[in-house]
């Protein structure tokens, strides 16, 4: 066997695939224009560097169950004027998670909420931040069970242990007592240690009835305000610009009716 394959077994066989895969280009260009052995040496570690960087980075967006991948930069500022593009921008930088700050998108259905928290989270998790998102009907399930389990506890730990947690679409659906309870407990544990994100289509006045209790609902309300930034939202939903086509048709031809 050459020495040139020895040294191919060897990358494979210490799992170096991307060294194994830019080997031939880096030795023809060394060879071609006398390049020193430290710097291909360097071009052949940087090259496997990097690819373990982005694949770490691409795990990590794929396992914070993101319900889709929309960033910053897919967001037209321009159709959702209420929204300050730098204090989006501010929250990029991802300074929220050093003060434990929290994060509330309030506003009706399509206006971003859900785009902006993902945005957020997808950069976090892009740094390797552990990130998890989380619809909160789902959420309030898994609380509903452990109540019946006597396992709460062991729910907020779970969730606790995130960096960063977003529970998506809070109100869109009335809370069991005890979710609701393990809700709170959570809110609790994560207060001034950990930041959470939030989305909800109900303003903080009517979590009363989100929470079918008054008292649950501002204890939670009171823990998660104390450090945040509430972004409220008011505008037309991104949705309804799909449907400008069918403006100019007439009712019986459209789709308008199903949303
Ligand atoms: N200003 C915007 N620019 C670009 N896409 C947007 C904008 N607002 C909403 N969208 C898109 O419209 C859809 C609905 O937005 P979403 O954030 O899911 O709404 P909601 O406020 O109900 O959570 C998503 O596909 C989202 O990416
Ligand atoms: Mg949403």
């Amino acid at each position: 066997m050459t020495s040139f394959n020895i040294l191919r077994n060897n990358l494979e066989e210490l799992s170096l695939s991307k060294m194994l895969e830019v080997l031939p280009n880096v030795m023809d260009n060394s060879a071609k224009n006398n390049i020193p052995l430290t710097d291909s040496l360097l071009e052949l570690t940087n090259a496997e560097i990097e690819f373990r960087a982005e694949r770490a980075k691409k795990i990590n967006i794929m396992t914070s169950h993101f319900p889709y991948i929309k960033t910053f930069k897919d967001f037209d500022f321009s159709y959702q004027p209420s929204i300050k593009r730098e204090q989006i921008a501010d929250l990029m930088t991802l300074r929220f998670i050093e003060t434990k700050t929290n994060i509330v998108f309030v506003g009706t259905s399509g206006v971003g909420k859900t785009h902006l928290a993902t945005a957020i989270g997808i950069e976090a998790a892009s740094q390797r931040i552990s990130t998890y998102f989380i619809n909160f009907a789902k959420l309030m399930e898994k609380f509903k069970q452990a109540a019946k389990e006597n396992r709460v506890e062991q729910v907020v730990k779970h969730y606790l242990k995130y960096t960063v947690l977003i529970i998506d679409e809070i109100g869109y659906l009335p809370v069991d007592k005890a979710a609701a309870y393990g809700f709170f407990q959570l809110i609790a544990a994560r207060y001034e240690f950990r930041p959470t994100i939030l989305t909800t289509n109900q303003a903080f006045s009517k979590w009363g009835d989100v929470f079918g209790d008054a008292v649950i609902a501002n204890a939670i309300i009171d823990r998660l305000v104390h450090h945040c930034e509430i972004i409220k939202i008011a505008g037309r939903s991104y949705r309804v610009k799909d449907r400008k086509i069918f403006e100019d048709e007439p009712e019986s031809t459209t789709q308008i009716s199903s949303y």
